[in-house]
């Protein structure tokens, strides 16, 4: 686990372009497709994973012409060789490269929920089509609607339709069945690849190889050997300028039961019997089902108000653009889980996630518990420090495991240290914005980093509880910059434990 221990990555595994299908995206315009399809685009063209024949249909309202899509994408691909806070920031556009991709787009006026605009992309279209929704939830279910109707998702000749759909799926647990009601009236849930976009993060897809794949760690991931596990999801950014989206959505609905839940399945599910794509969905499946619905009391809500970020003075969230002055939005969720299943019989599981912290840390800290006989348990010293692994999502990727050893000297004294490996060090970086793994599995119909609609069900249906209690309680506050509202520490010290400090790898 040490840096003198890297050794060059060997040659990555020959991967097949996609099939040559077109991608219509709905919601050309919009912040996600600059900011993330696109460059996810542009590296799937730079690692030759996009066919010839591949071509991008860009949708929106708005007026614009295919050279002024082009140009307005080109203005943008460059702009973030400047910005050092975008997901993607290369040192420079590859001409060949990006070409490829601008040279394949084309625009279309149209609205979302005129039949015409459904009728003409039906003209332009054969053959296989992704149908991307990168547009505010409430259109997903008049798009698919639309497409229905318009008989594009009818899979003739042996062509495939997929519809990519964003998240938030729904917003409680009945919107969710809803939706997906209205989108299994239109097609079948082979064609429905629901995005998280959590599983698009290398780190995440590697808690599998992590856990099943080592002698070292698969028996002793039990509650025999488990104490507890935390999950952390810490931003140090606000709302921003998502203060209209954010206000009725709130910190558990934006992240609680779709990247939390994400985090938690890969962490806490049993061993997939494959590693094909319905071996894990019904893994993970199985997970959500056996988490019991969060009881009110063991839940905490909180919203930052002003306060210093890195030496900065950060605004409250009731003096950000669009919203409340009287705002009751949580910014900060954090909640103890509980799992019945015999492998996690009596282990807590504790999520916390929240806007304006700290420090930006995404993390499963698996906290393990001591041995239950020790020659170094003395009347003296009780306490033996149980060891830490912590699994390292973002923005540090990688792992490190707190342990005890001896302290150098001339008598045997516990001393505490940290083992540390991060991904960069043994893997040659690939350029990612974490969507590409995305696009290119369900051009070629892998659903496995999507979600099935069952789970999802199932993660509403987990977090509903709150979700009625929240809707006339006040928010507690916590001062920007801060580790989270007070309660949430009360939450784990009730059960006689603390939140591991963040920042603290
Ligand atoms: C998004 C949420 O889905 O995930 C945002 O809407 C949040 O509020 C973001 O900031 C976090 O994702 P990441 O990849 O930056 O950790």
């Amino acid at each position: 686990m040490d840096k003198t221990d890297a050794r060059p990555t060997p040659p990555s595994v020959q991967v097949d372009p996609a099939p040559p299908c077109t991608l219509v995206i709905f919601g050309a315009s919009g912040d996600l497709t600059k900011r993330l399809l696109m460059p996810a685009l542009y590296n799937l063209s730079g690692g030759k994973l996009l066919a010839d024949g591949f071509k991008i249909i860009g949708v929106d309202h708005n007026d614009n012409t295919d050279d002024g899509w082009r140009d307005d994408l080109t203005k943008t691909m460059q702009s973030f060789t400047t910005d050092h806070t975008s997901e993607f920031h290369p040192t420079h556009i590859d001409e060949t490269v990006w070409g490829f991709v601008r040279d394949r787009l084309t625009f279309r006026k149209g609205d979302f929920s005129e039949p015409a605009t459904f009728r003409d992309l039906a003209g332009a279209l054969s053959g296989d089509v992704v149908f991307y929704l990168a547009v505010s939830a409430r259109f997903f279910g008049p798009i698919v609607e639309q497409l229905g109707g318009a008989g594009l998702l009818k899979e003739e000749s042996g062509a495939f339709r997929r519809v990519v759909i964003e998240k938030p799926f729904g917003s409680d647990l009945a919107s969710a069945k809803a939706l997906n009601a209205k989108l299994l009236a239109q097609g079948n849930e082979g064609q429905f690849f629901r995005i998280d976009h959590f599983l698009g993060k290398e780190t995440v897809q590697s808690i599998l190889a992590i856990r099943f794949a080592n002698g070292m760690l698969e028996p002793v991931w039990r509650c025999k050997h488990v104490d507890h596990i935390e999950i952390t999801a810490a931003e140090t950014i606000g709302v921003e300028a998502r203060g209209a989206f954010y206000e009725p959505t709130g910190a558990l609905r934006d992240m609680v039961p779709n990247h939390l839940f994400q985090l938690l399945c890969m962490v806490a599910m049993e061993a997939p019997d494959t590693l094909d794509a319905e071996a894990i969905r019904d893994a993970k499946a199985r997970l959500v089902e056996a988490v019991r619905p969060v009881p009110p009391a063991d839940a905490v809500r909180g919203q930052y108000a002003a306060g210093i970020e890195h030496g900065k003075p950060v605004v409250g969230y009731r003096d950000e653009p669009n919203v409340a002055k009287d705002s009751q939005t949580e910014t900060y969720v954090a909640l103890k889980l509980t799992i019945d299943t015999p492998r996690w019989d009596g282990v807590p599981f504790y999520l916390r996630t929240g806007k304006c912290m700290t420090d930006r840390v995404t993390e499963i800290a698996v906290h393990f518990k001591p041995p239950a006989r020790s020659p170094f348990r003395t009347a003296q010293e009780p306490e033996i420090e149980p060891d830490i692994l912590r699994l390292r999502i973002d923005p540090e990727q990688g792992m490190s495991v707190a342990i005890n050893v001896k302290r150098p000297g001339p008598q045997m004294h516990l001393g505490r240290v940290t083992a540390t490996f991060d991904y960069g060090d043994f893997f040659r970086e690939t350029q990612s914005v974490g969507y590409e793994t995305l696009l290119y599995d369900c051009m070629i119909g892998d659903a496995t980093l999507f979600q099935r609609a069952d789970s999802i069900e199932g993660a509403w249906a987990a977090v509903e509880p709150l979700l009625r209690a929240w809707r006339d309680a006040p928010v507690e506050m916590y001062a920007a910059g801060s580790d989270g509202p007070s309660g949430a520490d009360a939450l784990l010290a009730r059960d006689g434990r603390a939140w591991l400090p963040l920042g603290e790898g």
